[in-house]
């Protein structure tokens, strides 16, 4: 096979409050032969997630940052088209951890690469719902939210790759199940096509009084997602005992200094009667992901788990489809076309 020339859009500056087309840069490169035991992989499908914002930062936080002039960190789904392995052939779908860019040569022993099949589930939903983000809601609302039949539970960011999730195993369990979305046609979604018993939109006026009259019996587990002024409106209509798995808080992902924010960790902690609180990854859960991972499939195979996605194409927009995701842009997973099979 001829050489290969990868594009791939590297960090060239770490941003300052929002994330602009001048922290990132499109480079080209030519692959290297492959080496025993290695596998080259076609990107054809690339997940932009929330967390990518931390990654571009140099604070301290629990994974190191993409170094100036790196690949930016992402999961992508993808197809093996050279090989040197014994454990996958040419034509094998994967999963990676390749980052932004068109190929990726990994070892065959990676442990952020593993096989998926697209006959089973579509190849993009390994990203979403089947992928990562199923995995983080399974794992956050069952282990972290520890739910009882019959309880109320608010999820906020609810018409996202999470949240989505989130709600519609809550149904399972036997949740009264109250979503919070930004604006009107994310909220009927929710109501409509994911089965939530009611979807409150945050960016309009009377939250508290929607989120009263949606909860009679008040609020027992709050996925959490989103943190500033949605949390502070949930956070006193907390029941004793309510669990509160701190996920995310999107609200303050773009801040210039976050030791000056006012997080989920300070307006709960700040409770007179605290919740159980704490923040959980989905890692944390890695030996146990054969079990979400079978669950979210067959759930969705079988067509009892719903999900959208924002499917836009080229690499060389990554930066600015990213930015979709602290505005509300992106509805459902958002996740970017690089090529064709
Ligand atoms: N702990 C973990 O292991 C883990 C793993 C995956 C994800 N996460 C976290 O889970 C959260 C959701 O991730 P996702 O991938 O599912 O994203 P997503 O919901 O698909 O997209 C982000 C959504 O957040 C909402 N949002 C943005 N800024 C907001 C603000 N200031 N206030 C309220 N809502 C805001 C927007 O929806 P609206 O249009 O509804 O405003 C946007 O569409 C993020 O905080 C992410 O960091 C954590």
């Amino acid at each position: 096979m001829p050489t290969i020339a990868n594009k791939s859009i590297v960090l060239a500056s770490r941003p300052v409050g929002a994330p602009n087309a001048n922290n990132f840069r499109l480079e080209t490169s030519l692959l290297e032969d492959l080496k025993e035991g290695e596998i080259l992989i076609k990107t054809l499908y690339l997940s932009l997630d929330p967390y990518m914002r931390g990654r571009m930062s140099d604070a301290k936080s629990y994974a190191d940052p993409v170094p100036i002039g790196g690949v930016m960190a992402a999961e992508t789904a993808g197809v093996v088209i050279q090989s040197n392995s014994v454990l996958y052939a040419v034509g094998d779908h994967v999963c990676s951890r390749s980052g932004w860019q068109e190929y990726f040569i990994c070892h065959e022993k990676d442990s952020m690469t593993y096989s998926v099949d697209p006959n089973i589930a579509p190849l993009s939903t390994y990203l979403g719902v089947c992928g990562m983000p199923g995995r983080t809601a399974y794992f956050g609302l069952i282990k972290e939210g520890k739910p009882v039949a019959g309880e109320t539970l608010v999820v906020s960011a609810a018409s996202g790759a999470v949240g989505s999730v989130v709600g519609q195993i809550g149904k399972k369990l036997g949740l009264h199940v109250v979503g919070i979305a930004g604006g009107q046609k994310k909220c009927q979604y929710v109501v409509e096509e994911l089965g939530f018993d009611a979807c409150l939109d945050y960016k309009a006026d009377g939250l508290e009084e929607s989120i009263k009259t949606a909860c009679p019996n008040g609020i027992d587990i709050y996925f959490e997602s989103v943190g500033g002024a949605v949390t502070e409106t949930v956070a006193k209509q907390l029941n004793t005992g309510a669990r509160v798995p701190i996920c995310g808080f999107i609200a303050n992902y773009n801040t210039t200094d976050m030791t000056k924010e006012r997080t989920p960790f300070h307006i709960f902690g700040e409770l007179e009667n605290p919740p159980e609180h704490k923040f959980f990854l989905v890692f944390d859960y890695y030996s146990e992901f054969g079990e979400a991972n079978a669950a979210l499939t067959k759930w969705v195979t079988d067509g009892e788990l719903n999900y959208k996605e924002t499917l836009v194409e080229g690499l060389e927009n990554a930066p600015e489809y990213f930015s979709w995701l602290f505005s509300g842009k992106n509805f459902g997973k958002l996740v970017v076309k690089i090529a064709d099979e």
